[in-house]
């Protein structure tokens, strides 16, 4: 059973006495449950809270979204304290690499600059010669010489977007995210029909079939921005449905439409607020990267973030 608003309210007046008590930073990520993101100090898309993480002063970071950007924030900030308050919340699409398949990829076929999603484990990072957000990934690609064939891991649809807008040669991992990987093309014509005058924004995620039917592509912080930007009236949202939290709070004279209601991350909807309570009363879990791992996907992490942001 859910909560009650006045048991919400209580529990978000709990976190804000021990954010200040343990001198913490709450991060969450824009697929969050609207709670989570209420009482977030950030809410923010991938490469939004890689950068909040590290810069922050607060001795302890209390990540609200999954394992990888827990890992992402300890990377960058060996020295804080970085809490997942679910341990079990991760990201099925960071998992369908590991670090021996990249490493033998690398083997079978060496010469290639290897781009990694930071949707990918530690230990991927560091086999990797830089990261990329949906944000930047073009920016990224862009940087690298273009004499030189990358390769990306872990998600074939962001690869083949990027690939689709620098022309370069680019070959993939076959990752992909489950949640935007199973949208249909026919899924997003019907609702289109049905919403002649909406614009079609998609996250990089999806299918290329379905991204030839966009108006934008953007991330998550991107789709907002844009949307916060644009005289349009009506959108359909191709990502995963957390966003429309934010969306329809910041923009309440415009409509957002689905274009799948089943486009949930089960992993992102596993944080409530009384795990980010028992998180911080309990200091846990905490996700510490090894230094000896650290020190390399350090490296892939900052040579992204040295790229200027749009
Ligand atoms: P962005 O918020 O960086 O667009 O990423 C989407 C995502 O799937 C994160 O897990
Ligand atoms: Fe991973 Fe997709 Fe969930 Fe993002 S939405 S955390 S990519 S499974």
């Amino acid at each position: 059973m859910g909560l009650t608003i006045e048991r919400m309210e209580e529990l978000k007046n709990r976190i804000r006495g021990l954010l200040k008590e343990k001198n913490a930073i709450l991060l969450a990520h824009n697929y969050q449950r609207a709670e989570i993101q209420d009482v977030a100090d950030l809410c923010g898309d991938s490469l939004e809270l890689s950068i909040r993480a590290s810069k922050t002063e607060k001795d302890v970071i209390v990540f609200c979204g999954v394992h990888f950007m827990a890992e992402t924030a300890s990377i960058l900030s060996p020295n804080k304290t970085v809490l997942l308050p679910v341990a079990a919340a991760g990201c099925p699409m960071a998992d369908m690499i590991t670090v021996s398949q990249l490493i033998e990829e690398k083997r079978k076929n060496p010469g290639r600059v290897i781009v990694s999603y930071v949707n990918t484990t530690a230990d991927v990072k560091a086999e990797s010669d830089i990261c990329c957000t949906s944000a930047n990934v073009v920016k990224v690609v862009e940087s690298i010489d273009p004499d030189k064939e990358i390769f990306m891991t872990p998600d074939k649809n962001l690869a083949q977007y990027a690939k689709s807008r620098t022309q370069r040669r680019i070959t993939w991992w076959n990752g992909f995210c489950p949640i935007h990987n199973n949208l249909k093309p026919s899924q997003v014509k019907k609702v289109k029909a049905e919403n002649p005058d909406a614009l079609f924004l998609a996250h990089p995620e999806c299918p290329p079939e379905v991204l030839e039917l966009a108006d934008e592509i953007k991330s998550t912080s991107g789709i907002i921005a844009f949307v916060k930007n644009s005289s349009h009236k009506r959108f359909i949202i191709g990502t995963e449905n957390g966003i429309l939290h934010t969306l329809s709070k910041a923009n309440p004279d415009k409509v957002f439409i689905p274009v799948a209601p089943d486009m949930i991350c089960a992993d992102m909807k596993k944080t409530g607020l009384l795990d980010v309570v028992k998180a911080l009363e309990q200091m846990k879990t905490i996700v510490k990267v090894p230094e000896e791992i650290a020190s390399k996907a350090r490296k892939a992490v900052e040579k992204m973030l040295a790229i200027p942001a749009d």
